[in-house]
Parts: structure tokens; C-alpha cells; sequence
């Protein structure tokens, strides 16, 4: 696991833009694994004004989201599919019809499941960009989460849930569930790229990076993939 650590939120999304960046110029029809939430917000804005000033091209590259929360439409403004249009897809140009999202608005959650797990098969991520939970989560694969999971059905945790309620009008609007990729998914990419920022995740980096591997702390699996690469802000590192 390479482990970069820098002075602030603004230089690890530099940094973690340049490293996608470098993915899509050296192969234009690249598949990204993408996330959401705080971490990756500025690597987006980073990937987006280098494609508006230098041009590069994100026409051929297929897309591959982490997550979705149930009950969430696509156009619901807490949706990661909204996240992923406002923070990324809109300032880009990559074709719409080539970004995926599981859907959290289906009828049928499992047949969602098996149908996202079936497209991942075809796409393996020349990179799969993670954020880390403050309970070591990636994804929403919480602790515990077996480490052959595949997309499924996950109970958000409460811990995750306040987490997650700042970007909520209230706690009650959280969403209690959510379709994740499973930990065989992230697994299976080519290379992985975590971004983590700030103080209350440097327990987190801490077990991914040196902690025993185990269920308990999801990220620990990590050490186990041969391309990781985490970028981290010196607050996060604090306790590495
Ligand atoms: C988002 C995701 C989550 C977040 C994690 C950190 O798609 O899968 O694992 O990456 O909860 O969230 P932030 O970056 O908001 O601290």
C-alpha cells in the first residue's frame, strides 16, 4: 500500500485527480470506480477544470458508482446519482448513458443487486476511487461485512447514519439502507485509490494501513489488493 500523505484537503485532491487523470490519457476508454460523499469532491472539481483547460476527454470511459441509498430517485438532491451529475457527470464529457448507479428506487432491491453485480462483471475499474468511513467502512460495506460480499442490501449503521446526517435536513431523513457494491467487487479493481481528509478518520486510516485484517475494520482488506494507493491529508495520518 503506497501511502501519500499531504499538508491539506486541497493537495491529496491535486494529487488524487492527477493519478485518475493519468489513467484516462493512458487509456481513453477507461473504467472508473467512483464514489461519493466529501472526500472525492474536490478531485472531481480538479478532474473537471482539467478537462475544461487541457481537454481531456472522458467520451470513451465507462463509469462504475460504489453506492446508492434505498428509497432515493435519481433526481432527489441527496441521491448520489444527483451527487455524481453536480459534482462530476455535468462538468465533464462523458456520456451520460455510459455512468452507473445501482438504483435505490427499484421495486425489487435483489434483482437490483444481481443486475448491478452482472454489469460489474463486464467492467473491471482501472481504478476504483474510495472515501473512508469513520468506522472503516468503504463503501457502505460496514464492519463486519464479509469480505466475498458482492452488491447487496446493506442496514446503514447508526454511527453512519449521523455521519451522513449533516447533509440532511434532519437525523429522521437519512436513509436507513442503501445498495452497495460488495467487498469482491472493490476488490476486483485493477488499482484502488482511497482519499481520506481530516482528524476523526485518523483511527480509520490507521487500522486500514497497520491494523490486523479483519471484517471488523473493512478497509484492512485493502492491504491484501497489490495497486493501493492512499492519499491523506496529515490530519488523517496523525495517528499512522
Ligand atoms: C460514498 C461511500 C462512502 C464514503 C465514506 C466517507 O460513495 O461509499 O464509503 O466514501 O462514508 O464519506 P465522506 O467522504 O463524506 O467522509
Amino acid at each position: 500500500m503506497k501511502v501519500i500523505i499531504t499538508e491539506n484537503y486541497e493537495e491529496m485532491s491535486a494529487k488524487a485527480a492527477e493519478l485518475i487523470i493519468g489513467i484516462v490519457k493512458s487509456n481513453p476508454n477507461a473504467v472508473l470506480g467512483l464514489a461519493t460523499g466529501s472526500s472525492p469532491i474536490g478531485t472531481y472539481q480538479n478532474m473537471a477544470k482539467d478537462c475544461r483547460e487541457n481537454g481531456t476527454s472522458y467520451k470513451g470511459v465507462t463509469s462504475v458508482n460504489l453506492d446508492e441509498y434505498v428509497g432515493l430517485t435519481a433526481d432527489h438532491d441527496q441521491s448520489y446519482a444527483y451527487f455524481m451529475r453536480t459534482n462530476l457527470f455535468d462538468h465533464i464529457d462523458i456520456d451520460l448513458k455510459n455512468t452507473n448507479l445501482p438504483s435505490g428506487s427499484a421495486s425489487d432491491l435483489q434483482a437490483e443487486c444481481d443486475r448491478y453485480n452482472a454489469l460489474l462483471a463486464g467492467y473491471q475499474q482501472d481504478v476504483q476511487v474510495l472515501g473512508l468511513g469513520s468506522n472503516g467502512h468503504i463503501g457502505f460495506n460496514e464492519p463486519g461485512t464479509p469480505f466475498d460480499s458482492v452488491t447487496h442490501l446493506v442496514d446503514l449503521t447508526e454511527n453512519t447514519i449521523k455521519d451522513n446526517s449533516r447533509l440532511f435536513a434532519s437525523i429522521d431523513e437519512v436513509p436507513r439502507q442503501a445498495l452497495s457494491m460488495g467487498i469482491k467487487n472493490i476488490m476486483n479493481a485493477k488499482s484502488i485509490l482511497v482519499v481520506v481528509s481530516g482528524k476523526n478518520k485518523a483511527k480509520a486510516v490507521k487500522g486500514m494501513v497497520k491494523g490486523e485484517i479483519t471484517p471488523d475494520l473493512p478497509a484492512s482488506v485493502l492491504q491484501l489488493h497489490p495497486f493501493v494507493t492512499v492519499i491523506c491529508d496529515k490530519d488523517a495520518a496523525s495517528e499512522l
